[in-house]
């Protein structure tokens, strides 16, 4: 499916919608995040066959913690569930399993799941699935900056390579696709340092009924991209 020049290519996915998804069919919100996790699933194992190297899934932000308590408690027991359930198959597959956001708003519960989950998958190498969780850009910047005072770097040493080195997602290279569900059209703090020159992909459809195939026909849109990165083209003058 990706070819060459697709190298190292990895999508970040703004999973929105759930909630009116569910609201849609008076079913309570709940349900709506239970099916998302079905696409999650669904879209985890695509990725691994098309060949996508880095997948990054915007799954709670940090602003949802100002959601209500009940809400907050099923989407962490979801997340729980699926991290535990998903063990087996993450190894099968050769996925690797990295949490990007503060996690000291996690309970310890679901931070156990969460680093044995990683640490028996940190080896793998078939697909990498970053999962934003407690996540804000913001705060991931915010947290760079208070390493680069505790390690107390020289300012002459900091320069936009080590400063990314000093974030949640060092080591990986920027999403070059952000795809958004749900027909909202912000970033709603996910990857802000990373997605300086991400490609973007908005679509109306919620989450819970995004497909393989939507998956698929972004990856097509993307493809017809001009990525100039502030240069021109090779010109008359060049
Ligand atoms: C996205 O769906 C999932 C999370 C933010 C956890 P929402 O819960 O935001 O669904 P809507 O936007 O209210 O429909
Ligand atoms: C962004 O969705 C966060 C996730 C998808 C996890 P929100 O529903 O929280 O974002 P806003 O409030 O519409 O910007
Ligand atoms: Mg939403």
């Amino acid at each position: 499916m990706m070819n060459k020049k697709d190298k190292n290519f990895h999508i970040g996915i703004i999973m929105d919608g759930n909630g009116r998804w569910a609201e849609m069919r008076g079913l309570p919100r709940y349900e709506g995040h239970k099916r998302g996790v079905e696409r999650v699933k669904e879209i985890v194992n695509v990725s691994v066959s098309y060949g996508i190297d880095v997948l990054s899934l915007y799954a709670f932000s940090l602003e949802n913690w100002m959601r209500p308590h009940e809400e907050i408690t099923v989407i962490m027991k979801l997340l729980e569930k699926t991290i535990n359930g998903e063990f087996m198959n993450f190894i099968k597959e050769g996925i690797r399993f990295k949490v990007i956001g503060n996690r000291e708003r996690l309970s310890p519960h679901i931070l156990n799941a969460i680093e044995s989950l990683e640490r028996a998958t940190e080896n793998n190498n078939n697909l990498i699935l970053q999962c934003a969780l407690s996540y804000g850009g913001r705060d991931e910047i915010v947290r760079a900056a208070r390493k680069i005072a505790t390690l107390k770097i020289p300012s002459e040493n900091i320069t936009e390579e080590t400063f990314s080195k000093l974030l949640d997602t060092a080591n990986i290279a920027d999403p070059d696709l952000i795809i958004r569900t749900s027909g909202e059209l912000r970033i709603s703090n996910f990857l802000t340092w990373q997605a300086a020159y991400s490609e973007f992909y908005f679509t109306e459809t919620l989450w819970p009924d995004f497909t393989k195939e939507e998956l698929f026909e972004a990856i097509q849109n993307y493809r017809t991209r001009d990525r100039r990165f502030g240069k021109v083209k090779r010109g008359i003058f060049a």
